[in-house]
């Protein structure tokens, strides 16, 4: 049995992905550790703590721990105790616009953190392979995997042509991709120095259930039903390339179980699409499927061009043909299809949203839009 370490597995592609890994991963034991910040959520997992309850073997294979990826205590208690084999990163600050406003947690927690579980790691794999008393290309396949969960954001932004290959020289401009691609350049020096056995995806931007509404997509559903503006930043044309979160999260599997260690792969949905573009859609969409609120009114009346984001990245573009060419993985869901499926979950799922817009949201959001 497989010990797998997620780390942010109350996140939005964390819960997606240990769904996805308990059903596909029948050899595997998971514990989900997260520190449960304004983005981690034990509702995003419900429906599975449900299933667990029901089957004793099951409720075996999952385990959640509350606490911070820049512990190093109690990272080192948990490779030992729980016979940690398998790292999933996850965990990290993940909004662009909150790293403009104060980078400072995505500095300790996407670099400071993932030093931390990265010399847990190495120090666990090294003592691991000491008892076996070798550590060869075959033992290291054998035993252990840190795969670090990254972002297209490293490689800065595109003009109107161009895709972004897993070769694309670094260019972070917020404060968010730099520490991403900081946290990048980490993972794979210990690659390189230690020889600790690492794999890494960089993807584009995923949608679909359990997504946070301070996103884009999230978010629209949500001012769209309840009649709010929708805030569309700078002239609406940058273009971002869509990913439905389950097919992300089949990525990472497909890479874990066949990755080349020591490599990345780029993953992406192959669907562009201009943010106004993405905005109208899920406007026509809910037209189609919710009264108005106001009779005769389209939601689309709803769309407001607001002040930019600072340093906005024009254009994101994955190429995702090393992934497809090596690991035969490319996506299942079309962006028509997924953006469907995702307002309809957001539809069926008014508690979730209902629990995750408190206090902390609306204060959040009356300090990014009141005075945009
Ligand atoms: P998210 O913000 O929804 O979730 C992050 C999770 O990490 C939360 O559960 C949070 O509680 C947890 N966390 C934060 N700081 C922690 C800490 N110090 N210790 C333990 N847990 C902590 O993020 P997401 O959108 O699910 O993104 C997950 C990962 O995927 C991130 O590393 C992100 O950079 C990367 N990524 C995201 C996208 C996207 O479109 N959302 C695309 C590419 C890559
Ligand atoms: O590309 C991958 C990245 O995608 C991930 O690494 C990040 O974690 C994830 O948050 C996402 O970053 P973006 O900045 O691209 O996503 P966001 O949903 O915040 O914005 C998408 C686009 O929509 C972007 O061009 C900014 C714009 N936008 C966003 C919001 C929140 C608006 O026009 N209005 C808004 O209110």
């Amino acid at each position: 049995m497989k010990n797998i370490l997620v780390t942010g597995g109350c996140g939005f592609i964390g819960s997606n992905f240990i769904r996805l890994a308990l059903e596909s991963l029948t050899d595997a034991r998971i514990i989900n550790l997260d520190k449960l910040t304004y983005a981690g959520n034990l509702a995003n997992l419900d429906d599975l703590d449900a299933d667990l309850d029901a089957d004793l073997d099951e409720s075996q294979r999952y385990k959640f721990v509350l606490g911070d990826i820049c512990d190093s205590e109690l990272l080192g208690k948990l490779f030992a105790e729980e016979q940690i084999d398998t790292v999933v990163h996850f965990a990290a600050e993940s909004h662009v616009d909150r790293s403009i406003d104060g980078p400072s947690e995505f500095i300790q927690t996407n670099i400071l953190g993932t030093f931390a579980l990265l010399e847990a790691a190495r120090k666990s794999w090294v003592v691991r392979d000491a008892g076996r008393g070798t550590r060869d290309a075959e033992n290291q396949v054998e035993q252990f995997r840190f795969l670090h969960v990254s972002t297209d954001e490293v490689y800065g932004s595109l003009g109107d042509t161009g895709l972004f290959t897993e070769t694309t020289p670094y260019d972070p401009r917020s404060p968010y991709s730099a520490s991403k691609a900081s946290s990048d350049h980490l993972v794979s020096s210990y690659y390189h120095t230690y020889g600790l056995p690492i794999l890494m995806t960089n993807c584009s931007n995923n949608y679909g259930p359990y997504h946070f509404p301070e996103k884009l997509i999230p978010l629209v559903i949500n001012n769209a039903l309840n009649g709010k503006e929708l805030p569309v930043y700078g002239d609406g044309k940058n273009v971002r390339d869509w990913l439905y979160v389950v097919d992300h999260c089949t990525a990472i599997l497909k890479v874990l179980q066949k990755g080349r260690i020591g490599e990345t792969y780029n993953v992406g949905g192959n669907s562009e699409k201009q943010n106004i573009e993405v905005v109208q859609t899920i406007c026509d969409i809910l037209d189609e499927k919710v009264e108005p609120l106001t009779a005769g009114q389209p939601r689309r009346s709803l769309i407001k061009f607001v002040k930019d984001r600072a340093g906005h990245d024009r254009r994101y573009a994955i190429d995702a043909s090393k992934i497809k060419d090596e690991l035969g993985w490319q996506p299942s869901v079309n962006f028509d299809d997924g953006i469907r499926m995702t307002i309809d979950w957001y539809l069926h799922n008014p508690a979730w949203i209902a629990c995750v817009l408190d206090g902390s949201y609306q204060e959040y959001y009356q300090k990014m839009y009141g005075g945009r």
